[in-house]
């Protein structure tokens, strides 16, 4: 059966990325070179989803001469890692954007109901004129993501960006329900849910193996 297509969904299929994915998949992967992959496909995607960032001129003296040289133009990015497995995505792309600011937005999903328990939220208040990329491995029933970014706009957020590793159709589509203006960027877009709401082939609990507690 052919993959759906959701015009808010990016996959980025680079190579590298696929081939990262597959090692961060097994669940033979060790918990350190869990997160060694995590912020390795993090930063492989920053280099992606950054590539329509406007630029302008800037004049720029080499030790010859002087030259009119590329930056990124206006404001500044904001990092916002959904704990606690966002946070595993955080540095990856703070390599490449080392002046990026990072917020925070804590949620987790109770195991039965599946929907998110807010417990935090700190964006710094003169930020809301930048541009935010909301960092989480994992998009599943979509419920942390719809309230992460309800949270952020609340606070007077506008450009948004949403990015995971592994999104199931499931949680892409209550995205493109609920803030279709926000666009996704995965590495895969995974087949289904099961009945607990993990994805599925997925990768487990990305909170649990970043982390080194229980697994599944
Ligand atoms: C995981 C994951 C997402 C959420 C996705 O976090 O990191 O935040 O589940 O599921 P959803 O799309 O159905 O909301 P979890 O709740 O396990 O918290 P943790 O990172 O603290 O372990
Ligand atoms: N959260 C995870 O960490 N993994 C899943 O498969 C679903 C939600």
């Amino acid at each position: 059966m052919a993959a759906p297509s959701f015009p808010n969904l990016t996959v980025l299929d680079h190579p590298l990325i696929q081939h990262k994915l597959s090692i961060l998949r097994d669940k033979r992967t060790s918990t350190r070179d869990f997160k060694q992959l995590v912020g390795e496909i993090a930063t492989l995607m920053a280099y992606e989803v950054t590539k329509d960032l406007p630029t302008e001129e800037v004049e720029v003296e080499t030790p010859l001469e002087t030259m009119t040289g590329r930056q990124v133009a206006g404001k500044k990015l904001t990092l916002v890692p959904i704990l606690r497995a966002g946070l595993g995505m955080v540095d990856g792309i703070a390599q490449l954007i080392p002046s990026a600011r990072v917020g925070h937005i804590g949620l987790y999903r109770d195991h039965d109901t599946l929907r998110p328990v807010d417990y935090y939220f700190k964006i710094p208040g003169s930020e809301v004129a930048r541009d935010f990329f909301i960092l989480d491995p994992m998009l599943a029933t979509g419920g942390s993501a719809v309230a992460a970014a309800s949270a952020l706009r609340g606070a007077g957020a506008r450009r948004i960006r949403f990015l995971c590793l592994v999104a199931a159709p499931e949680g892409v589509r209550r995205m493109l329900e609920a803030h279709p203006d926000i666009p996704i960027y995965t590495a895969s877009l995974d087949r289904e849910l099961n009945a607990n709401g993990y994805i599925l082939p997925g990768l487990g609990d990305a909170g649990d193996r970043l982390c080194g507690t229980r697994t599944l």
